[in-house]
């Protein structure tokens, strides 16, 4: 890792130091065996990213300040100026998740403000937000949720990851919650990202939309008995249930031109020779507009009830996050693609911080290209000449924003 103390020039964005940068956090967190990143928010893995965050900060003369939600930024000036640009992304990683998903924003925005003039540098502030995925604790983009009161702090709290350990435990402090104190200072936020389709075939666009999505909680209950001596017409298998749900999630989004998954699943007690009591299983569920997304969500519920009907068997849905469409500010959108060259305004199914923010503040996002689409996985690429275009871009758009 670059110590603290190591001078830096203010000018950065060649492919050469975006790869230099990029290889300072490449290993953390890294799975040898899946070549993926566990980088849950605050375990070690993430909380040295946060070190490094704090390290790119001090080289650059920059102060790090927190919002008492898990979210870090660095200023070059006084923290929070009138006006403020907020740039950035998250640290955290789905389970065996690419390292460009979050990482690549934040790593752009340091190098990106590095290009500004001081006095433009000095009304940005460089943001890390916490647990964007949701992968330890349930609700994605908790800490955008929290810094603009979408959650409230009480139930932020209580969420608990899958050892048990609570939020408020991990962030050591019960979250501060809505910050209207910092977000009315906030006069745009730009988030640049990998891009997770195949949408793009130039290095750099801009976002339009994000598809209203969720995640929804099936429970699943039956009777634990024995596998070997419950003649089958006698069990109540939540398996059967969960099983026929999954495919109905499939057949339903098929039907409805939406994407749904149920990619998470828990079984109690999770043994080979006994029927499960409980089978908890996940649906993840998006579309390109609010009534195709609530009549999936209605139709897999409904299979799902039908089902359990016949397998004698118990389920119950619940609603753990649901984000609304985001539109992001359409002038906003136009004049940033116009400026950087007339390139593609593109919508996307993948949830980011800067939708939670665009309810918020004018909010814009840039995407890097992805040429095989693949995210969420080891696969998920970009190259370093694309990365350095997203450095050129958002450099630009800062100039442009200050
Ligand atoms: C976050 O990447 C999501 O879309 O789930
Ligand atoms: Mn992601
Ligand atoms: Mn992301």
């Amino acid at each position: 890792m670059t110590g603290a103390g190591v001078p830096l020039e203010r000018s950065s964005g060649t492919p050469a130091s975006f790869r230099d940068l990029w290889a300072e956090i490449a290993p953390i967190g890294r799975d040898p065996a899946s070549g993926g990143y566990l980088r849950y928010a605050f375990t070690e893995p993430e909380l040295a990213l946060r070190d490094w965050f704090r390290a790119q900060a001090a080289r650059r003369d920059m102060t790090v300040t927190d919002d008492g939600n898990g979210n870090l930024f660095a200023w070059s000036g006084d923290p929070w100026p009138p006006d403020t640009v907020l740039t950035g992304s998250h640290f955290d990683s789905v389970p065996h998740g690419g390292g460009y998903d979050g990482p690549l924003g934040i790593v752009s925005a340091f190098l990106a403000v590095d290009r500004l003039p001081r006095d433009a540098a000095a009304k940005v502030g460089v943001v890390a937000f916490a647990e964007e995925e949701g992968g330890r604790f349930g609700v994605p983009c908790l800490g955008s949720r929290l810094f603009t009161g979408v959650i409230a702090p009480d139930r932020a709290a209580e969420l608990r990851d899958a050892a048990g350990v609570g939020f408020a435990e991990a962030l050591g402090a019960r979250p501060a919650g809505a910050r209207p104190d910092l977000l009315g200072r906030v006069a745009a936020v730009v988030e640049l990202h990998i891009e997770q389709g195949r949408n793009l075939d130039v290095p750099v666009g801009v976002a339009s939309a994000i598809w209203p999505h969720g995640r929804w909680r099936f429970d699943f209950t039956g009777d634990a008995d024995h596998a070997g001596t419950t003649r089958m017409a006698d069990r109540r298998d939540p398996m059967l249930t969960f099983a026929y749900t999954v495919l109905a999630t499939n057949k339903e989004a098929r039907l409805s031109g939406a994407h749904a998954t149920m990619a998470r699943v828990t079984v109690h007690p999770n043994a080979t020779n006994a029927i499960p009591s409980l089978v908890r299983g996940w649906l993840d569920a998006r579309a390109a507009d609010a009534a195709t997304l609530d009549a999936l969500v209605e139709a897999v519920t409904k299979r799902a009830v039908d089902r359990a009907g016949r397998d004698g068997t118990g389920v119950r849905v619940e609603p753990e996050s649901v984000s609304p469409e985001v539109a992001f500010d359409a002038r906003l959108a136009e004049r940033l693609a116009g400026a950087l060259g007339g390139v593609p305004i593109l919508p996307t199914g993948a949830g980011h911080d800067a939708g939670v923010l665009s309810g918020h503040v004018p909010t814009a996002m840039l995407f890097v290209r992805n040429p095989t689409g693949v995210s969420h996985s080891p696969a998920e690429h970009a190259t370093d000449a694309d990365c350095a275009a997203g450095v050129d871009a958002l450099a630009f758009v800062l100039g442009t924003l200050t």
